[in-house]
């Protein structure tokens, strides 16, 4: 037996899955998909096959020729959930799995009509990474494993599915008031990189390869404020190479959706708290473009190995940025990254050994681990590793180990042997083994560069003149509200002279009402509690209900947690129990 992954049951001595076809319909009513899905090998092969589930219901077992085969859902593991293990006669080329998910899938967001912009109808997306794909479908859920995959999905005709991967065709000649689409992905992927989304939407083409998809309301807004998806991904392909998944689509999510974005391949799912009216939030639409190539053609082996992902795509994404909005922006940006990370490697002085950039997972639910650190720490890194080697070697580098590892899935070793033997002798000159299996931020992090940083820094705990602040965009305001500690008289006077209570840029709000509850501000309180029932993105989340508990504000946290919970999605749930057990 030979597990690789902490957090699967894949055996690498047992066959492989090239690939799969689902075929399911979506139950509404009961929030269960039924599915059936084929799993095809890379070869013929016999034995146990382990297969990760979570809450799947197993119907029946049978290989490509119709046989039933025996198999074994044994009781669910903490982390992990459940081993299907089936036995496969020798020269079996393919199984197919009946089964059917529950209403509580990890992966899963059942949104009732009322929690849609629409109103009228429900919505339903999937959230795969880490793993989470496993409470979906059965399948070895490691990203060492690619696969390609057919989809079909019956459901009501009212709606649309989307799928991230490409449209084969809808029927409408089913019974009853049904619909088929189906889909195919001929891209191989992680299992995690598996998502698709029901609902009631519509779509505006941004350009000839790109177009955003969101609930009618939604669309126009929604392709105003990504209009500069093309600029972004023909800056990408030249920094990065050629854009290899044919379509970038995008589909702007219900406000529940826990994350900023998600790089779900040929279709990235957004939060639309991005939707500022100003295009001042693309940075995230430009972090999940540049995962076309760090994480979705280099992919992380495990979780352990995350910041490969993260950490790269943040590096690429300033480079992106750099092109489409300058270099000053791109330097705030990593700016900001540096708060970020400094926050991360406190909140977890209990557990520094998350603060590494190779981790331990074993035991421990990547859900858990998930913080800035391997996001900015990996950026930091990286920038150090490009100081030494100097920018265009470090570029000609990037392209080449994108090229070389392209559809794989790496460690953090073959990383480092491919950058040695590339630029020999420079990650001993940044001590890479301190950042890569150090805790903390070494000291000698590079530190982004700024005029406009030096300004609010020199500004310190004073009040901004208007014709200042009135011309900062919403990172400024972040690095100057997330400063200093400011009295809630302080408080008052900013709130008095720019409206921050009024801000419709949830970057710039959560900042402020963060610093609002903390200095004891109590006029930003009823914000607070809106914005806490309105969105459920966890980045705003985690700092707000954290923020309430630090200021002895328990019973309100707890309160507003009582009364939001079921919308929020299972994930998000988790995170703001965690918090409100501290
Ligand atoms: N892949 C991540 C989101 C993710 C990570 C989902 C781990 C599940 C587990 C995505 O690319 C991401 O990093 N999103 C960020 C935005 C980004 C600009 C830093 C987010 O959601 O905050
Ligand atoms: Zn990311």
């Amino acid at each position: 037996m030979a597990r690789r992954d902490p957090h699967s049951y894949t055996d690498d001595t047992q066959v492989e899955t090239e690939s799969f076809d689902l075929v399911a319909r979506l139950d509404f009513a009961n929030r269960i998909l039924r599915g059936e899905v084929t799993l095809t090998f890379r070869a013929p092969g016999g034995g146990t096959l382990d297969l990760d589930t979570r809450d799947l219901a197993i119907e029946t077992v049978r290989d490509d020729a119709g046989r039933v085969l025996p198999f074994t859902l044994h009781p669910a593991e903490p982390i992990f959930g459940a081993r299907l293990a089936i036995e496969l006669p020798e020269g079996t080329r393919a199984v197919r799995i009946r089964y059917r998910t529950s209403p509580d899938a990890s992966a899963l967001q059942w949104l009732a009509p009322a929690q849609t912009a629409g109103g009228t109808h429900p919505f339903l997306f999937s959230q795969c990474q880490a793993i989470h794909a496993r409470s979906v479908i059965p399948l070895q859920d490691t990203p060492r494993l690619r696969v390609t995959y057919r989809v079909e999905l019956q459901i009501p005709r009212a709606l649309r599915a989307v799928v991230a991967a490409a449209h084969r065709g809808r029927t409408e000649d089913g019974q009853g008031d049904t619909a088929i689409e189906r889909y195919e992905m001929p891209q191989p992927i992680p299992p995690y990189l598996f998502a698709f989304a029901v609902g009631d939407l519509a779509s505006q083409d941004l350009s000839p390869r790109s177009r955003v998809w969101a609930e009618p309301s939604v669309v126009a807004k929604a392709a105003h404020e990504f209009a500069g998806v093309e600029d972004m991904i023909v800056a990408a392909e030249a920094l990065f190479g050629p854009y290899d998944w044919e379509r970038f689509d995008i589909l702007t999510m219900p406000p529940s959706f826990p994350y900023g974005g998600m790089e779900n391949p040929r279709l990235t799912f957004l939060t639309p708290t991005l939707i500022a009216g100003d295009r001042s939030l693309v940075s995230v639409l430009a972090h999940e473009l540049a995962h076309s190539w760090t994480g979705n053609l280099v992919t992380n082996a495990n979780a352990e190995h995350f910041w490969l992902n993260e950490g790269f795509t943040v590096f690429a994404e300033r480079r992106i940025l750099e092109v489409t909005a300058g270099l000053e922006a791109a330097e705030l940006d990593a700016a900001l990254g540096r708060r970020e990370l400094d926050q991360a490697v406190e909140r977890f002085a209990a557990q520094p050994v998350l603060t590494r950039l190779r981790t331990q997972l074993a035991g421990i639910d990547p859900d858990d681990a998930f913080s800035q650190v391997p996001y900015e720490k990996g950026y930091y890194f990286l920038r150090a590793l490009e100081e030494v080697a100097g920018r265009d070697v470090f570029a000609r580098w990037l392209k080449r180990y994108i090229a070389d590892f392209r559809f794989g899935a790496i460690t953090t070793d073959d990383f480092l042997a491919h950058f040695e033997a590339a630029l020999p002798s420079v990650l001993a000159k940044v001590d890479a083994e301190r950042w890569i299996d150090g805790e903390g931020v070494p000291a000698n992090a590079p530190r982004a560069r700024s005029e406009k940083l030096a300004a609010i820094e020199a500004l310190g705990a004073a009040v901004p003149e208007p014709a200042m602040a009135n011309a900062w965009t919403p990172i400024e305001w972040q690095l100057y509200l997330e400063s200093v500690p400011r009295p809630a008289t302080t408080c008052a006077q900013l709130d008095a002279m720019f409206g921050l209570t009024r801000s419709t840029n949830y970057e710039v709000l959560v900042s402020w009402l963060v610093l609002a509850v903390g200095s004891g501000y109590e006029a930003a309180l009823p914000r607070v509690e809106q914005v806490l029932g309105e969105v459920g993105r966890m980045k705003y989340l985690r700092p707000l209900y954290a923020a309430l508990i630090a200021a002895d504000r328990r019973s309100v946290a707890a309160k507003l947690f009582a009364t939001h919970r079921g919308s929020y999605h299972p994930i998000a749930r988790q995170m703001v129990e965690g918090v409100l057990r501290k």
